[in-house]
């Protein structure tokens, strides 16, 4: 018989999040003891509740991640690895208040980052995105493709956080290993409906926006626009699910245990692009429920279609995206149910 290895301390930033709960889960289910740092000022304390329901009692601080007095009792004990998804993502109110983004994304990852380094940590897992791509010059889009001028301050931060983490790499000579995760588009919930995405306010995304419009919390969904260059004129995206990309986390983490002190950039999306048409019709097909819209404005910044090369994260992480569109349209219409029969 193989002997347990010791339970290995995971620290999750934003880990009451979206992406960071059902993140939270998959690690609990590989065997590392998540420790989420969440002070819940984008999320809701009842994703606590949800992932309490599938996990037990988990270890979380409700403090900001790059306070390092409100963090000393966290490396009490011994850190393996930390996942830091902890950040303001409205891309609309970046434009707004660049200040904000620029402190909280970048100044948090570098205070969160010089913690690491402090405490000895070893392994850093961060969250990227797609949008450090830009409106891509050819499609799938692999990691080498060129880092295009952001369109928002939010999508800046995400250059300037990789930026910074390549610095921070090279100034700590090998002791910190860190993965840079390009999400493509996370949509979904978990299957069992006890945590899924909550968005303060009305949605700003396609597909938190779409269940509510059928819900009836929003009006019809607007399309925004189908007069672009692509087959059925409405934008493509590569749509995940989110327990497919809190899988991804894992194996990102495994990766640098076995590469110790490497860094590395990794797209993860399906592969296939989609369009807003293509979503709305395979709702249909996933519920048998008709999504409510009409078709508006573009959106200014949106680029007209891009989608994963993920062959990267398959050979070296040996991960790929294994559940379907329809999958993450139904759980994330069963989530929206939940939260509607809670509310009752
Ligand atoms: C954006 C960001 C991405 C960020 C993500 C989550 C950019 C280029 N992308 O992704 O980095 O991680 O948000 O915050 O900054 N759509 C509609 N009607 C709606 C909402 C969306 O038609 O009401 C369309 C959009 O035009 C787009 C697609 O749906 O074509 C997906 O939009 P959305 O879910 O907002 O994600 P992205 O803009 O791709």
């Amino acid at each position: 018989m193989t002997e347990a290895r010791p339970a290995q301390r995971i620290v999750v930033t934003g880990g009451a999040g979206f992406i960071g709960s059902h993140t939270v889960v998959a690690l609990h289910e590989a065997g590392y003891v998540p420790v989420i740092v969440d002070d819940l000022r984008n999320s809701h304390e009842s994703a606590l509740d949800g992932i309490r329901a599938l996990v037990g009692e988990v270890e979380c601080h409700r403090v900001d991640c790059g306070d390092a007095d409100a963090m000393a009792p966290v490396f009490e004990r011994p850190v393996l690895g930390a996942i830091h998804f902890a950040a303001d993502k409205a891309v609309g109110e970046s434009v707004a208040h660049p200040e904000k983004y620029f402190d909280n994304n970048v100044g948090g990852t570098a205070r969160f980052t010089a913690l690491l380094r402090r405490h000895g940590v070893k392994h850093l897992v961060f969250s990227s995105s797609c949008t450090v791509y830009g409106e891509a010059e050819s499609l799938p889009v692999a990691e080498d493709a060129p880092i295009l001028p952001a369109a928002s301050p939010y999508g800046y931060t995400k250059q300037a956080c990789e930026d910074f983490l390549r610095m921070a790499h090279g100034a700590a000579e090998g002791d910190l290993g860190v993965a840079l995760l390009r999400y493509f588009n996370p949509i979904g919930a978990h299957p069992s409906a006890h945590i899924g995405e909550l968005p303060l306010g009305p949605p700003p995304n396609l597909v938190p926006y779409l269940i509510q419009a059928v819900a009836g919390i929003q009006g019809p969904l607007t399309v925004f626009g189908d007069d672009y260059p692509t087959e059925d004129g409405t934008c493509i995206r590569d749509y995940l699910h989110v327990c497919d990309l809190a899988e991804a986390h894992v194996a990102a983490l495994a990766w640098l245990e076995g590469n110790a002190g490497e860094l590395d950039t990794f797209n993860l999306g399906t592969g296939c692009g989609c369009s807003v048409k293509q979503v709305i019709a395979a709702f249909h097909a996933a519920t048998g429920l008709k999504v409510p819209h009409r078709v508006g404005d573009r959106r200014p910044g949106d680029v007209t279609a891009i989608y994963a090369d993920p062959g990267k994260a398959e050979r070296l992480l040996g991960w790929t995206t294994r559940r379907s569109l329809e999958e993450c349209l139904a759980d994330a219409w069963r989530w929206q149910q939940r939260l509607m029969n809670d509310a009752h």
